[in-house]
């Protein structure tokens, strides 16, 4: 069990730091980057690590400027939106402008000691996309999805650059430590079924194709219900699942073979212990049946209390399986 976001804002230890250093200082400084991602290891007792960093990186190694603004998010100040824009980026080797991912991952891998396994990540092209189209966070992303469906030839091409970039970004992760990786399509729900198909799950393909090999993969396509089985098709090891969708629903939609993760509503976790593990307990039987990573549904919230969060992981970890027929492989 992990949680998505883990390391952050609701960790005391993560605030520290958040003061004396800016974002990109925190994520690009790999000593920092890997103590911050031990964090929720040594303090909340997780199974899995994730690396400290961000998915706008790969926006930024290939030529936008990104700033994050406190309690505001993401700003990209000069966006894509024509054919002249996309000339300002390219698909870039990230041993040129990443290094700094490739040696936190090296640093977290030799003080994690084999504990727990290392998660690397990267975000969607399509998730991507919409920050790089639309140039600040959104509830919508009308513009990126405006841009898709008004220069489909531009929109593709943005893909395939993110997508060449992001194979190889991912690549040298598991080639720096990574034992697994994460693709967050973050808003691939935003998009109908043939849309989703056209401009995210292609690209994930080629994602999941090129890495499949070297690694396992887990795609979490939040929102995206409708494509599970699509999803199930890439080959993926794992697919995550938000609260929206029921644990019996995803797998009769993924198939039998991959590993469902998820699917805590993080909000949950503002209730109190007792319901907060009560709430745990059905959420697992749930899915005890099946192949499971238990995670949130998405990112843990900046106000959740330290021990709340403990409560989950220690919920997950009491669990007993006596009661219930567990498959075995
Ligand atoms: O999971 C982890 O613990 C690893 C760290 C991680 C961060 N961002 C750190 C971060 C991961 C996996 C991400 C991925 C990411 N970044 C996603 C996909 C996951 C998701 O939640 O959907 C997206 C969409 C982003 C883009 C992004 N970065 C946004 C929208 C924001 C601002 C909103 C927010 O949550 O504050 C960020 C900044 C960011 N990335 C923070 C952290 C800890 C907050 C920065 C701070 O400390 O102030």
């Amino acid at each position: 069990m992990w949680m998505m976001r883990q390391a952050g804002r609701y960790l005391p230890d993560y605030m520290k730091l958040k003061e004396k250093y800016s974002f990109f200082e925190r994520i690009q400084n790999p000593e920092l980057a890997a103590q911050i991602t031990l964090q929720p290891v040594d303090q909340v007792g997780v199974d899995a690590a994730i690396i400290f960093s961000d998915i706008l990186v790969i926006a930024q190694a290939m030529g936008l400027e990104v700033q994050l603004i406190e309690n505001k998010g993401p700003l990209l100040p000069q966006p894509i939106k024509s054919e002249n824009d996309i000339k300002r980026i390219r698909s870039v080797d990230p041993r040129e402008k990443l290094s700094y991912v490739f040696d936190a991952l090296k640093l977290t891998r030799n003080e994690l000691n084999g504990r727990v396994p290392l998660i690397g990540f990267a975000g969607s092209p399509w998730t991507l996309l919409c920050y790089m189209v639309q140039g600040s966070g959104s509830k919508t992303f009308d513009e990126a999805r405006a841009f898709c469906y008004t220069k489909p030839a531009l929109a593709h091409q943005l893909l395939q650059m993110i997508t060449d970039t992001t194979i190889a970004y991912l690549k040298e992760q598991v080639g720096s430590g990574a034992d697994l990786v994460q693709v967050f399509d973050s808003w691939g729900g935003l998009l109908g079924p043939e849309e989703f198909e056209k401009f995210s799950l292609r690209y994930i393909r080629q994602i999941i194709d090129a890495l499949k090999s070297e690694t396992l993969t887990i795609i979490f396509a939040k929102g995206a219900w409708h494509a599970l089985g699509a999803l199930a098709d890439t080959g993926a090891n794992g697919l995550g699942i938000d609260w929206c969708i029921s644990p019996d629903a995803a797998r009769t939609l993924a198939g039998p073979e991959p590993v469902l993760q998820g699917n805590f509503d993080p909000a949950k976790l503002l209730a109190p212990i007792p319901q907060i593990k009560k709430e745990v307990k059905g959420m697992l039987d749930a899915f005890a049946n099946y192949r499971h990573i238990a995670n949130l549904g998405h990112g843990i919230l900046p106000n959740i209390p330290v021990d709340h969060a403990r409560a989950f992981v220690d919920a997950v970890k009491e669990y007993s399986f006596s009661d219930q027929t567990v498959i075995s492989e």
